[in-house]
C-alpha cells in the first residue's frame, strides 16, 4: 500500500512497570476510571469455552485429551485478547492522528477525548495479559497497522471509525456476553458505550465528507482485503488447532471448516459489516464490493486451500 512514515504507533515498545513515570500513568488511568485497574491473576480456565469458538462441533477437538482441549481453548482465548490489545493500541494512535487532522476546535476536543477512552481501554486490557504481545504475523492486524498509517482522512474515517468501530461494538458485546471470567466480561461490557460513541461520530463526520475518486478507490481496495479475511472463515481457530494437534491434510482441513460451519460463521459477520456501511456517500463503495462478491462467504474447501497456502492469518 501507499503509506509512508509510521506515526500511529502500532509497533511502539513498552516501558517496564519499574519506569519512574508508570505510577503517574496508573494514577491518570485510575482517576479516569474512578477506580484502580484491578490486577488479576490468570484463571485456571480459558476465558471463552469450546462452544464460543464452535469447537464443540469439531471431531478432532472432541477426540482430544482434556489437557489438549484446555491448551487449544487457552490459545484461542489469548489470541482474542491479543487482538483486542492491538485494536485498542491502534485506536490510541488513530484518535491522536484524527486530533491533529481535526478541522474545528470541537472536533479536536472530541478526538482528544476519544483518544483518552482508547488509552483507558488499552490500560485495562494490559492488566489481563500475562505479557504484552510484541509483534504479530496475523494478517488482519498487519492490515490494520498499515491502514492506520494512511494520510487519507476519508479512508481513515470509513475504515477505522465507521466499519471497524462498528464491528468492534458487535465483537465486544459478544466477548462480554460469553466470557467465563466476570471481571473481564464486565470490562468489555463497559467499553460498549464509548465504542458506540466513536462509531456514531465516525458515521456523522464521514457522511458530511465529499469523497474524492481516489479515496473511494482506496476504500474499495482496503475493504476488499479486509472482507476477504472475513470470507475466509475462522482461520485463527484452525491455526491454533494445527499448532496443538500437528499438521492437517487438505481433506482434514475441509472437514474442520465444515464442522466449524464456516459459511454461517462468515455469512453472519459479512451481513453485520454490510449493515455498517450505511452512509449515503458510501453507496458506490458498497455497490462495487457487492459486484466483487465481497459479502459472500467462501466454501469450506476454499477456506482450507487459503489456510494451506497461509495467505490469511
Ligand atoms: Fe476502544
Ligand atoms: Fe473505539
Amino acid at each position: 500500500m501507499i503509506f509512508g512514515h509510521k506515526t500511529a504507533g502500532f509497533e511502539l515498545p513498552s516501558w517496564g512497570s519499574d519506569h519512574k513515570c508508570d505510577r503517574l500513568l496508573s494514577a491518570a488511568l485510575k482517576s479516569r476510571l474512578g477506580k484502580p485497574i484491578p490486577t488479576t491473576d490468570p484463571p485456571e480456565f480459558p476465558y471463552w469455552d469450546a462452544a464460543y469458538f464452535g469447537l464443540d462441533k469439531v471431531g478432532i477437538f472432541r477426540d482430544s485429551t482434556p489437557d489438549a482441549q484446555q491448551q487449544i481453548l487457552h490459545l484461542c482465548s489469548m489470541e482474542l485478547l491479543a487482538e483486542a490489545y492491538f485494536i485498542e493500541k491502534a485506536g490510541v494512535g488513530y484518535m491522536a492522528k484524527m486530533t491533529l487532522m481535526a478541522e474545528t476546535t470541537q472536533e479536536r476536543m472530541l478526538y482528544a477525548m476519544f483518544g483518552a477512552d482508547e488509552a483507558t481501554h488499552l490500560g485495562q486490557i494490559i492488566s489481563f495479559l500475562p505479557v504484552e504481545p510484541a509483534a504479530t504475523s496475523d494478517k488482519f492486524l498487519q492490515l490494520l497497522s498499515e491502514l492506520v498509517e494512511t494520510e487519507d482522512k476519508s479512508l481513515l474515517l470509513f475504515l477505522m471509525q465507521v466499519v471497524l468501530e462498528g464491528w468492534g461494538l458487535t465483537h465486544y458485546r459478544s466477548l462480554a456476553k460469553h466470557c467465563r471470567h466476570a471481571l473481564l466480561g464486565q470490562m468489555f461490557h463497559n467499553f460498549l458505550q464509548e465504542e458506540s460513541r466513536h462509531h456514531a461520530a465516525g458515521e456523522m463526520i464521514f457522511t458530511a465528507t465529499t469523497l474524492s475518486m481516489a479515496s473511494e478507490h482506496a476504500i474499495i481496495e482496503a475493504l476488499t482485503l479486509f472482507l476477504q479475511m472475513v470470507q475466509a472463515g475462522p482461520q485463527r481457530v484452525v491455526g491454533v488447532l494445527e499448532r496443538v494437534k500437528g499438521h492437517f491434510s487438505g481433506v482434514q482441513k475441509v472437514k474442520i471448516f465444515e464442522e466449524l460451519d464456516t459459511e454461517t460463521h462468515s455469512g453472519t459477520r459479512l451481513a453485520v459489516l454490510h449493515g455498517l456501511m450505511q452512509p449515503p456517500n458510501a453507496r458506490g463503495i458498497v455497490a462495487e464490493l457487492q459486484h466483487r462478491g465481497a459479502f459472500q462467504p467462501f466454501s469450506p474447501s476454499v477456506c482450507a486451500a487459503l489456510s494451506e497456502v497461509a495467505v490469511l492469518g
